[in-house]
């Protein structure tokens, strides 16, 4: 009996030694250790043994089966290592290979400017809202004092929705000023805001004009705003943009919508006012155009002008972004191109 268990486990060791795939170790699995395997059948021969063999046959058999099935295990351990090595190429791991970095995206550069414009007035107290980019007639023209035979409406080459007979008609909104007009009806003095956004003009690209582009606009209105409050805002404005040395010029200009009316320009960046061809041999970049509220507008959404009084501006996010990096053309920025985003 002895000697048949010896033999057993000499011929279950051997075979397991040539064993190569997990297949085969399955295989050998069911024949050595397996329900219908002799080992199994052996065991459950010990309780029809005599009281006196029972013993030392049971404890041979017991010993033979934890045996093989530590075997099992190193051999399992040994195929799964050598299949971890063939999926390598068979090649050592190299844990000095640096990772794959994943690509980190990053904002574009419109939308920074926008954010940075946003932070400085923000730290002045005006809170950024935004609004529709389908306008109609009424706040894109009417209400901001450009009737329908008005020759400001040259000023914006209009994409119309609509056929553009009333009020009602809607358009893509040449500006963001029809915002004063929305804020200014539901909100009362005092009031400060800041809304950036989309504006659309119906024109023919090229380097400098694109037919989308964003503006931000903002609005303060209360008692006792004087157009030095407009000053001194906007240029408190641009020092924190474009740093304190850079020199700022108000001018006057005009605009239906209020009154007087300016535009606010700074020094060039390239030539420091000396005047080179990115400022048109002027030394001065025009940035933004602004004005005092216009009465009849304030009064067109409740507001009474002879008690509250409040100043506007308008700036194009393009051109300043495009000004301040020498870029050379506006068209770069929804070209989808990936060299030149990268570099903001
Ligand atoms: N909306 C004007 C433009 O697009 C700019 C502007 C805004 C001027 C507010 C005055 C006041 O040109």
């Amino acid at each position: 009996m002895q000697q048949e268990f010896d033999q057993l486990e000499a011929a279950a060791l051997a075979e397991l030694s040539r064993v190569e795939t997990p297949v085969q170790l399955e295989e050998w699995r069911v024949r050595y250790l397996g329900k219908k395997s002799a080992l199994t059948a052996a065991l459950r021969g010990v309780a029809s043994l005599p009281p006196e063999e029972k013993r030392a046959y049971g404890a041979r058999a017991n010993t033979i089966k934890s045996d093989l099935q530590q075997q099992l295990a190193v051999k399992q351990e040994e195929l799964e290592r050598d299949s971890i090595h063939q999926s390598m190429g068979g090649a050592a791991l190299d844990v000095s290979l640096p990772g794959r970095s994943l690509p980190i995206g990053r904002l574009h550069p419109i939308t920074q400017v926008i954010q940075e414009i946003c932070a400085v007035f923000a730290r002045m107290g005006f809170q950024v809202i935004d609004g529709p980019e389908v306008e109609r007639d009424f706040y894109n023209f009417e209400a901001l004092n450009i009737p329908h035979d008005h020759p400001a409406r040259d000023m914006f080459a209009t994409l119309w929705l609509d056929s553009k007979e009333s009020p009602e008609a809607r358009l893509l909104r040449t500006h963001t000023s029809p915002m004063q007009v929305r804020i200014m009806e539901v909100h009362k003095p005092p009031l400060r805001f800041v809304v950036p956004g989309r504006t659309y003009r119906y024109e023919a690209t090229d380097a400098t004009h694109d037919w989308m582009f964003h503006q931000v606009e903002g609005l303060a209105v209360d008692t006792d705003i004087t157009l030095r409050d407009l000053k001194e805002t906007l240029f408190e404005f641009c020092r924190s943009m474009f740093g304190r040395e850079t020199g700022v010029r108000f001018r006057c200009d005009y605009f239906p919508f209020v009154e007087p009316g300016g535009e606010v320009a700074i020094e060039c960046f390239q030539c420091k006012g000396g005047g080179c061809r990115l400022c048109g041999g002027t030394g001065w970049l025009e940035i933004l155009g602004t004005g005092m509220v216009h009465p009849q507008v304030l009064a067109r959404c409740g507001i009474d002008p002879t008690v509250y009084s409040g100043f506007a501006f308008g700036m194009g996010v393009e051109r300043i972004t495009i000004l301040r990096h020498g870029i050379d053309d506006i068209r770069h920025f929804y070209s989808g191109d990936f060299r030149f985003l990268r570099q903001f």
